[in-house]
C-alpha cells in the first residue's frame, strides 16, 4: 500500500530495469520463415512485405549461413511454385526433386545442425490457391489429408526435422503421424498450425507465394477469430493426435489464445507474427508514425509474455540484431 509501496522505486535506471524484466528476447526464440524460388543467384522483393524477398536455393544456403551465425537457429520454408506446376492434386507437391524436397536437402548438406521445419499445406501448388483439393467448389478433407500426409513424408525422406501443418483440415495431423510412423520416420516432428484463424492478415504472405484464393475464402477451413473456446478444441485435438508443437497463428491477435493455451497444454506454444504484422508495422514505419526498432522488440516481446515459447516471425533478423 502507498507509501510502502512505490512501484516506481524499480523503475528508476536502465539498470534496475533491466534486473527485474520478467521476459526477454533470445536469438533461439525465433523461427526465421524464408521463401524459396526456382533459378540462380535470385533475389526478389515482395512488393507488399518491403525488406523480405523470395530465394533461390544458392541465397537461401547463404541466408541460412547468415541465420545461425546470429543465434537463429531453426528456418520455415516456403515454396513459390511454378504455374505450369499447379493443379488440383497437388501433385508437384510430392515430386521427390521438388523445390521444397530440394531446398531441405541442400540446407541439411550445408548447415546440418539447423533445424528444417518444412510448410504442409497445398495451397501453393493449387490452381485454385486454397489448401485443400476441391470438387464442385467445396474443400475436401479426407481427400486432402492423404496428401497431406505423403507430403509430410516426402519432406521427412528430404531431410526435414518438423513438418508444419497449415491447412486447418480435420485430422490431419492423425493422417501424417500415421504415415510418418509407418515409414519409420519415428523422430519427425510435428508443428501443427492448431488455431490458425481465416485472418486478412495474411495478404501479403499470399502475394510472396501468389497464392491467392482463386475463389471464395478459406473460412469452412480456418478459423472464425471471433472464436475462443473453438480454439481450444482445436489445439487439444492436434495434440491427442500426436502434433509436438501447436502454432497460434496471427501472433497480436491472439494473445487470449497464446496464454490460455500455455496454461492449459504442456507441450511447447509456437506464434506466428504473420506478414500483416510485418507489413503494418513497416508501413508505419514508412509513414513517420511509429519508430520501427522500438515497435518491433514491444511486438514480439508481449508475444512471449502472453506464453509462446517460439516466434516465427519476419522480424527474427532484425530483432535478433536488435537485441545482441
Ligand atoms: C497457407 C499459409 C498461410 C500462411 C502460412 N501458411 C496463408 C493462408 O492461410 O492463406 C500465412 C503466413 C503469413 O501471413 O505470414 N497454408
Amino acid at each position: 500500500m502507498f507509501p510502502l509501496n512505490r512501484n516506481r522505486r524499480l523503475r528508476n535506471k536502465e539498470s534496475l530495469r533491466n534486473l527485474i524484466r520478467e521476459y526477454r528476447l533470445h536469438p533461439h526464440d525465433f523461427i526465421a520463415p524464408l521463401f524459396i524460388t526456382e533459378g540462380k543467384n535470385k533475389k526478389t522483393p515482395i512488393e507488399s512485405m518491403p525488406g523480405y524477398y523470395r530465394l533461390s536455393i544458392d541465397n537461401i544456403k547463404k541466408e541460412v549461413k547468415s541465420l545461425w551465425s546470429l543465434g537463429i537457429q531453426s528456418v520455415l520454408l516456403f515454396p513459390k511454385v511454378d504455374d505450369k506446376l499447379k493443379d488440383n492434386l497437388g501433385k508437384e507437391a510430392l515430386n521427390p526433386h521438388g523445390l521444397i524436397q530440394k531446398t531441405i536437402k541442400e540446407i541439411k548438406n550445408s548447415c546440418p545442425d539447423i533445424t528444417i521445419i518444412s510448410d504442409v499445406a497445398l495451397d501453393p501448388y493449387s490452381i485454385h490457391g486454397h489448401d485443400g483439393i476441391i470438387k464442385e467448389n467445396k474443400i475436401l478433407n479426407d481427400e486432402t489429408n492423404k496428401v497431406l500426409a505423403e507430403m509430410a513424408l516426402s519432406h521427412a525422406k528430404s531431410g526435414a526435422d518438423i513438418v508444419a501443418p497449415s491447412d486447418m483440415m480435420d485430422g490431419r495431423v492423425l493422417s501424417i503421424r500415421t504415415v510418418l510412423e509407418q515409414n519409420n520416420f519415428l523422430e519427425t516432428g510435428i508443428m501443427s498450425y492448431g488455431a490458425k484463424f481465416a485472418s486478412s492478415l495474411y495478404g501479403p504472405f499470399r502475394d510472396a507465394l501468389d497464392s491467392k484464393p482463386g475463389f471464395g475464402d478459406k473460412k469452412t477451413y480456418q478459423m472464425d477469430f471471433s472464436n475462443f473456446k473453438e480454439s481450444i478444441s482445436e489445439i487439444k485435438a492436434d495434440i491427442e493426435e500426436g502434433a509436438d508443437i501447436i502454432m497460434i497463428k496471427p501472433g497480436i491477435t491472439n494473445l487470449d489464445i497464446i496464454n490460455e493455451a500455455k496454461n492449459t497444454f504442456n507441450v511447447p506454444i509456437a506464434v506466428y507474427q504473420v506478414s500483416g504484422e510485418y507489413s503494418m508495422i513497416k508501413a508505419g514505419v514508412k509513414m513517420g508514425y511509429v519508430n520501427h526498432n522500438e515497435v518491433l522488440i514491444e511486438s514480439l516481446t508481449v508475444i512471449k509474455r502472453a506464453g509462446a515459447n517460439i516466434i516465427a516471425t519476419y522480424f527474427a533478423k532484425e530483432a535478433v540484431e536488435l537485441i545482441s
